[in-house]
C-alpha cells in the first residue's frame, strides 16, 4: 500500500483507534488519523463521510473506522459508491473480505470486539490482496448497482 491507512472513529470507539493507531505504527504503517480527538459525544457518520471522500478523491486506498458496534460506521460509508465497507468480529471474514470482495473499508466496534481480537481482525485485514480472478466480475456487479441505483435516484429529484 503506497498512501496511508486511514483511522477515525466516534466516541466510543475512541479508545480502541488509539489502541490501534500505536499497533499500526508500530509496524510501521503510515497512518492519517481522520478524528475524533476527544471522548464528546459526536456523530459517527462525519467521520465516516470523511474518510469516505477521501477514498473517493484518491487520497487513501484502505481505512478502519471504529464505533460502538461497527455498524453506523458501515451504512454511512457503504453509501459512497467506491467504497466497499464490512463489519467484522473475527479476523476471518476480515481476510476473505480482502481477497473475495475487494472490501477497502473495515468498520469495527468496540462494545463488540476486545482489543486483542481488534488487532488481530485488522492484521488479517492488512495482511492479504484481493484475488481478481471469479471475484472480479462479482464485484463488478456490485458497482453496477451501485451506479444503476444513484442513477435512477438523480432521476426522480
Ligand atoms: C454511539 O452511542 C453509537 O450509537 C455508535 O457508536 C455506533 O455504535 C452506531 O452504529
Amino acid at each position: 500500500m503506497t498512501k496511508p491507512l486511514a483511522i477515525a472513529s466516534d466516541h466510543a470507539g475512541l479508545e480502541l483507534k488509539r489502541t490501534l493507531v500505536a499497533a499500526l505504527e508500530e509496524q510501521n504503517i503510515a497512518v492519517r488519523d481522520f478524528g475524533t480527538h476527544s471522548s464528546d459525544s459526536c456523530d459517527y457518520p462525519d467521520f465516516a463521510h470523511a474518510v469516505a471522500r477521501a477514498i473517493e478523491g484518491g487520497e487513501i486506498e484502505r481505512a478502519i473506522l471504529v464505533c460502538g458496534t461497527g455498524v453506523g460506521m458501515s451504512i454511512a460509508a457503504n453509501r459512497h459508491a467506491a467504497v466497499r465497507a464490512v463489519v467484522c468480529s473475527e479476523p476471518l471474514s476480515a481476510r476473505m473480505s480482502r481477497q473475495h470482495n475487494d472490501a477497502n473499508v473495515l468498520c469495527l466496534g468496540a462494545r463488540v470486539v476486545g482489543t486483542g481480537t481488534a488487532v488481530d481482525i485488522v492484521e488479517a485485514f492488512m495482511s492479504v490482496r484481493f484475488e481478481g480472478g471469479r471475484h472480479a466480475g462479482r464485484v463488478t456487479k456490485i458497482n453496477q448497482q451501485t451506479a444503476a441505483s444513484t442513477a435512477s435516484q438523480l432521476n426522480k429529484a
